[in-house]
Formats: C-alpha cells, structure tokens, sequence
C-alpha cells in the first residue's frame, strides 16, 4: 500500500539514527572517556640563551577514589620528570578524593609545582541535565550544595612544597630560569581577586607566568595587560562533546569557541601573551563521556625567542 511504501525508508532512517546515536553514546562513555593522551606543544617564551623548561600542565582530574585507569595514567607521566608542574584545579568529584588526588600525583609532588583551584575543588558534583552542559555559555555556577575537603587538598599540595597561586603571585627558580607567577581563584565562582595581585610583570624575571582554572576573559585580559608572557588555564573540557570538523560548541566561560583548547595568543593592553587551555583529564561523574575531544595532559615546552 502506498503509506506503507512511504513510512518503510523513514523508518528505516529513524532507526538507522536511533543506532547511530547509540553508539556514538556507548563510545563516548565506553572508550573515549578514557583515552588519556599526552599533547607536546613548544612554545618560544623564554630569553635567549636560557636552557629549555618541560613543564608539565595537568586539569581537571575530577578524581573519584575508584577510577583506576586515570589514576594509574597520570601516575605514570612522573616518568616525564618534568622540571615544574602546573595544576589548574578541579581536582576533586568526591568527598574522600584527597588522599587519592595527592596518591595519583604521586612522584610528581617531588617536583617544583603550582596550583590553583577551580569550583570542583570546592563543591561536591551533582546531578545535572546533561543537555544543559550545551546551552550553558558563560553564566557561573550558582553554587552550591556540599562542600569539598578544600583545606586538605591545599594542605596536601602546599605541603610538597607546590605554590598555592590563589589571589597570589610567587617566584620560583628552576633549573636556570627565574619565572615569576600570578593567579587566581576560580573566576568562574567569581572567587578572583586580580585587583589584589595585580601589578607589572617583574622586571627581573624571566617570564611572567598567569595561572587560572576558568579562562575569562577578565582574567586574561588583566594578566595580559600586565606583561604576563604565558597564560595556563582548564575548565573548558575542551568543550568536552566536540563536533568532528567543527570542533567545540561550548566553552562554559566567556571564552571565544576557537580557543577552547590548545596554544592561541591572546591580546590586551598592548601586550601579547601565548594561552594554554587544558582540555583537562576527567568530567564530572554525572557527565561521563567525552566525544572527539580525548582528556588529555601537556607537556609544553619553553624555549628561548628566535
Ligand atoms: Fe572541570
């Protein structure tokens, strides 16, 4: 019959979406969640005759206590021996991921390193409408619900010797390299205080180092403007679902989509600065898939200007 004939191929292609869409679902929570990989970007930022710098930038860990595999993952990368470690933040998805979180970063708390915390560091993950994570553009998290082991996480990290980069600026010597580092908490919480740290960038440094979990745009501008040379964010997830070819279609912050993950430049004040963004190593426990957009850690490596 002729409604037969018709409703036969939509069917069939509401079907073959059906399954399609299902896979993709089962891939993206199944595998790619984690696919952990390991980015090297180079990045010309240090003064000419200076020795290379492997620094090592870790994001969003979201760590539960029983997830093995990322666990075991960044475990590993302190076989890199980095010379500096950076962290920005989001370490925690649970309420007992301290030990775990300080156990997982293990040898490389051995190493020079900084951090700074993002709003997963402070407040438990809840359940959310996974669509919502599209649609949210730059609004922050009206927190809140429970509250996260902040001051033990911070203890722990400080007590390695790591630079807590909250609302503060730091100098660290490493190897023959005099960096000096600027950051903030959490924009995203709006819990930044740049008006508290701001100031030019130290003449007698090397470089001058701007660390944030959220990359606002506020931020970067205000850390840009005062000679910051290397901004290093998270946050982003990258966007987290990407589109193959497209790529992001969000980046949970005022951030232009083009910069959601990788090296770009970014401008203010008259200055010029390169930016970092993680696309971090974990979700929030309620969200867990990634598509097209592996978690990931970077080694970037600081080289002298040509
Ligand atoms: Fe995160």
């Amino acid at each position: 019959m002729p409604q037969h004939s018709a409703l036969k191929p939509a069917a069939l292609a509401v079907g073959g979406l059906a399954l399609t869409g299902a896979a993709c679902v089962a891939y993206a929570t199944g595998y790619e969640v984690r696919a952990f990989a390991l980015r090297h970007a180079v990045l010309p930022v240090l003064p000419v005759g200076r020795a290379p710098l492997r620094v090592l930038h870790l994001s969003d860990l979201h760590l539960v206590p029983s997830q093995r595999a990322k666990r075991e993952w960044v475990r590993g990368l302190a076989d890199l021996e980095p010379d500096l470690v950076v962290t920005t933040g989001d370490n925690l998805a649970h309420l007992d991921a301290v030990p775990a979180v300080l156990d997982t970063y293990g040898e490389l708390l051995h190493r020079p390193g900084v951090f700074v915390l993002g709003s997963n560091d402070y407040w438990a993950p809840e359940p959310r409408n996974w669509a919502a994570y599209l649609w949210r553009k730059s609004a922050p998290d009206d927190v809140q619900g429970t509250r996260l082991p902040t001051d033990d996480l911070v203890r722990g990290l400080s007590e390695a010797g790591w630079l807590d980069l909250d609302n503060a600026r730091g100098r660290l010597r490493v190897g023959d390299v005099d960096l000096e580092f600027v950051g903030v908490d959490d924009p995203h919480l709006r819990y930044d205080r740049y008006e508290d740290v701001a100031g030019p960038a130290a003449a007698d440094a090397d470089l001058t180092v701007g660390v944030t979990h959220a990359p606002y745009r506020r931020t970067l501008d205000a850390m840009t403007s005062d000679g910051a040379g290397l901004l290093i964010a998270g946050h982003t997830h990258g966007g987290q679902v990407c589109v193959p070819g497209y790529g992001a279609l969000v980046t949970n912050c005022d951030l232009p989509r083009e910069q959601v993950k990788g090296l770009s430049r970014w401008s203010a004040g008259g200055h010029d600065a390169w930016l970092h963004v993680s696309a971090g190593l974990g979700t929030s426990p309620y969200s867990p898939f990634r598509f097209a957009c592996r978690p990931e850690a970077t080694l970037l490596e600081l080289v002298p200007v040509r």
